[in-house]
C-alpha cells in the first residue's frame, strides 16, 4: 500500500480531464496544492496531507486513473467498478523537491542584493537589509515582478516587433514597483538601456518630484515619473506594457481601458479597494447572503474582477485572475494578467456576444453600473 505521506505529485486523468496536484509547504504544514483550468483560469485548491487519502479516493473514483509520484518512486492508480488498483511501475523512479511556498529563495530580489536605491526609497536598511515594515511590500513586488519573469518569451516578441519596450506604472505613488522593474530589465534581464522605457504616472506631486530626483540619481536614465490622472493621460509614446499595483477603486478600470485602447500586449494589474459595486449593488436579490456587509464587499470585489476580466477576454486578451500573494500578506492579493492574443485565433464573434449579453443581464439584476464596462461599451 502506498504510503499517502509521502506523495510529492499525483495527477488524476480521465479521457477529458486532468487534474494536477504538487507538494507544497505552508507554514511548515504539507500540502498537495491541486491545480484546475476552468475558462484558462487557473483554479488552486491545498489539501493537507493528513486529508489527502479521503481525498484520493473521491477524485479517483471521479477521474478513473492517477499517477501518483512519491519521493523515489511511482505507482499507477485506477479504479475499476469502484475498487481501487495499484501498480507500481518501475521506469519513472523520480526524485522531485517540494516546493517550498514560502517563495523566499525564488525571489528575483533578495535580501542582501546591492541596489543602493531600495536603501532611498526605504525598502533596504544601509546594509540592504529589508525594513520590517516593507516586508509585505517587498514580497507583493517581488511576486509580481517573479509573474512578469514568467513573461520572459515574450519582452523577446516584443522586442523583435516594436524594436523597444515601452513600460506605463499607473498609480506608481512612490514607485517602488516602477523602480523594481526597471532594475529588473537593466540590471537582471540585460537589456541594453536604450531598449526600455518604464514612465510612472501618479496624481502626487510631490512623489512624482521625488521619483523623479531619485532615478537619475542612481542612473536610471530611461525611467521618469509624470503628474497626471490616469483618466485623460495621454501616453508620449505607444505602451506595449500596462501595468498599475493596487491602483484605487476605478483606478484599475482606466488602466485596462487606456491599454485595450492601446492595444498593449501585456497588461498586468493587480486591483484593490472595489468600492465602486458595494455601492451600488441591490442587494435584494440575494438578500439572505448580501447582508453581510463583509459579505457584500468580498462579493462585489469579486463581481467587479470576474467583469474586468470578462471583458479583457471579449477584446481577445488571455486573461487569468491570479492570487499573487498569501491572503496573510496582503487581502489585495489578486492580479489580473492579460496577455493579447496574437494568433489569430480569438474567440468568436458569437461567443463575445453571449458573454457581453450575460454581462449586461448581471449589471441589470444588480442594478450597478461598471466603469470599465462603461467605458467598453458607450
Ligand atoms: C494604493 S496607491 C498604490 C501605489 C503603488 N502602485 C504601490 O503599490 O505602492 C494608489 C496610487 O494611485 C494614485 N491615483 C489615484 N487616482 C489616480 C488617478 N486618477 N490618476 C493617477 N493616479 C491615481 C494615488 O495617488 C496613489 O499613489
Amino acid at each position: 500500500m502506498i504510503n499517502f505521506n509521502d506523495i510529492q505529485k499525483i495527477i488524476f486523468s480521465s479521457k477529458s480531464a486532468k487534474l494536477t496536484g504538487h507538494r507544497i509547504k505552508i507554514k511548515e504544514k504539507d500540502y498537495i496544492q491541486f491545480e484546475s483550468f476552468y475558462n484558462n483560469q487557473a483554479f488552486h485548491e491545498n489539501i493537507l496531507l493528513e486529508n489527502l487519502h479521503d481525498f484520493f479516493r473521491e477524485n479517483i473514483l471521479k477521474y478513473k486513473q492517477a499517477d501518483i509520484f512519491l519521493t523515489n518512486s511511482h505507482y499507477m492508480a485506477f479504479n475499476k467498478n469502484s475498487e481501487i488498483l495499484f501498480y507500481k511501475t518501475k521506469d519513472k523512479i523520480i526524485n522531485i523537491k517540494t516546493k517550498e511556498h514560502n517563495r523566499r529563495k525564488n525571489y528575483i530580489i533578495t535580501e542582501g542584493d546591492n541596489i543602493p536605491v531600495f536603501i532611498e526609497l526605504g525598502i533596504f536598511t544601509k546594509d540592504f537589509k529589508i525594513i520590517n515594515s516593507m516586508y509585505n511590500k517587498f514580497k507583493q513586488i517581488n511576486r509580481f515582478v517573479e509573474l512578469f519573469n514568467d513573461m520572459s518569451g515574450k519582452f523577446d516578441e516584443i522586442y523583435k516587433k516594436y524594436n523597444k519596450i515601452n513600460i506605463i506604472d499607473f498609480g506608481c505613488g512612490k514607485s517602488y514597483l516602477t523602480f523594481i522593474l526597471y532594475y529588473y530589465f537593466i540590471n537582471i534581464k540585460k537589456f541594453p538601456e536604450d531598449f526600455i522605457k518604464i514612465t510612472g504616472i501618479d496624481l502626487k506631486e510631490k512623489v512624482v518630484e521625488n521619483c523623479n530626483l531619485l532615478a537619475p540619481k542612481y542612473g536610471y536614465k530611461n525611467l521618469s515619473f509624470e503628474t497626471g490622472d490616469i483618466k485623460n493621460y495621454k501616453p508620449k509614446f505607444m505602451p506595449n506594457i500596462v501595468v498599475s499595483l493596487h491602483g484605487c477603486d476605478t483606478v484599475t478600470d482606466y488602466a485596462l481601458y487606456n491599454a485595450l485602447k492601446w492595444q498593449s500586449d501585456i497588461i498586468f494589474a493587480a486591483p484593490c479597494c472595489e468600492h465602486e459595486i458595494n455601492s451600488q449593488i441591490n442587494i435584494n436579490l440575494m438578500r439572505n447572503i448580501l447582508k453581510y456587509g463583509i459579505i457584500k464587499e468580498r462579493f462585489s470585489a469579486l463581481l467587479t474582477n470576474s467583469i474586468r476580466c470578462n471583458i479583457l477576454e471579449i477584446k481577445n486578451y488571455k486573461t487569468e485572475l491570479i492570487e499573487f500573494v498569501d491572503i496573510t500578506h496582503s487581502p489585495k492579493n489578486l492580479l489580473i494578467r492579460a496577455i493579447k492574443n496574437n494568433t489569430g485565433i480569438n474567440k468568436n464573434q458569437v461567443d463575445k456576444i453571449k458573454i457581453q449579453k450575460e454581462l449586461d443581464e448581471t449589471l441589470k439584476k444588480f442594478e450597478i453600473n461598471q466603469t470599465l464596462n462603461n467605458l467598453i461599451n458607450n
